[in-house]
């Protein structure tokens, strides 16, 4: 018996001790998560404070924590780390805290935190569309697609560094393409950013739409593909005998022989006609 009301009197202490202690609290940030395309990867969470602020710390796992001087005290809900994550490779993770508003004070010895998942640039980073030109040889029997390196977030001497400048030979592109007429689909990867297609692949003449993802085997198979670029298709510049084939060609000739002959016809009866009628002579049409 005693012990239930010791038990009953510990609980309560409890827990008039825990609102104590956080009723003077800050809500916690929620749906911390990381978003990254081609290295530019900001931090967000909800929700938008009112009357307190966020400060984001972020480090490499079993190193220091640092801070980035933009989201200190910050009443934003987001946070630029694209160029605070120096080593590409590392894996961070980043903790947001609810803390007093820039220039105001709290009592609160350890405020409230929540913590993001793991992140590591190099394979976790979306890789956005591509650009592409097609050329298209003279005598029509290869492709050649000329893919632009995506540029990133990062910098090198002021120039910003495309993807390839970050992943090398990592890098490859993945062609799916297909006869503009036709669903039917084949796919090619290239580990070069210049993307040959030759009798193996295309049939001379015709024309084929492509479109270009990056691709990186060396990450984990969910996360390998990059974001599809825009369908692009080469210009349908097959000659005339190749679209419509020898017969069509001498069978349209022939009709332009017999319409040729028509016409002629046609006139000579006419004039033929016209000339009775002036000789006011009605002479019956005679058939052709
Ligand atoms: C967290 O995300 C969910 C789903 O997107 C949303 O419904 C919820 O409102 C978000 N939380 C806050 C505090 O905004
Ligand atoms: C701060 O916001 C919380 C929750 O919105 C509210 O309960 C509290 O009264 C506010 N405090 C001040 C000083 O405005």
């Amino acid at each position: 018996m005693l012990k239930m009301e010791w038990i009953f009197f510990l609980t309560t202490l409890c827990s008039v001790l825990f609102t104590f202690c956080h009723a003077d609290t800050y809500p916690k940030a929620q749906n911390v998560s990381w978003n990254s395309v081609n290295f530019k990867t900001l931090l967000t969470w909800d929700p938008i404070p009112v009357n307190y602020s966020y400060t984001v710390e972020y480090s490499i796992v079993g190193q220091n924590r640092e801070r980035n001087p933009h989201c200190i005290r910050t009443m934003r809900t987001e946070c630029d780390l694209s160029n605070s994550l120096v080593d590409l490779k590392a894996k961070y993770s980043a903790d947001v805290l609810s803390e007093p508003k820039y220039g105001e004070t709290s009592d609160l010895v350890e405020f409230p935190h929540t913590s993001s998942d793991w992140f590591t640039p190099y394979t976790d980073t979306v890789i956005g569309r591509p650009d592409f030109k097609i050329e298209v040889s003279k005598d029509k029997k290869k492709i050649t697609l000329y893919v632009e390196d995506p540029p990133t977030a990062l910098f090198k001497k002021n120039e910003p560094k495309t993807i390839r400048d970050v992943f090398g030979d990592d890098l490859q592109y993945k062609v799916t393409f297909g006869k503009s007429a036709s669903t039917g689909k084949k796919t090619k990867i290239s580990a070069s950013s210049e993307i040959l297609l030759d009798g193996k692949d295309i049939d001379p003449g015709v024309s084929y739409c492509f479109n270009v993802q990056a691709y990186i085997p060396s990450r984990s198979p969910d996360k390998q593909l990059g974001e599809s670029s825009k369908r692009q298709c080469s210009s349908s510049d097959k000659s005339f005998i190749e679209d419509f084939g020898v017969g069509a060609i001498a069978g349209f000739i022939l009709l332009l022989i017999l319409t040729v002959v028509i016409v002629i016809v046609t006139v000579v009866c006419c004039r033929r006609k016209t000339k009775a009628n002036m000789g006011k002579e009605r002479v019956p049409l005679r058939d052709v």
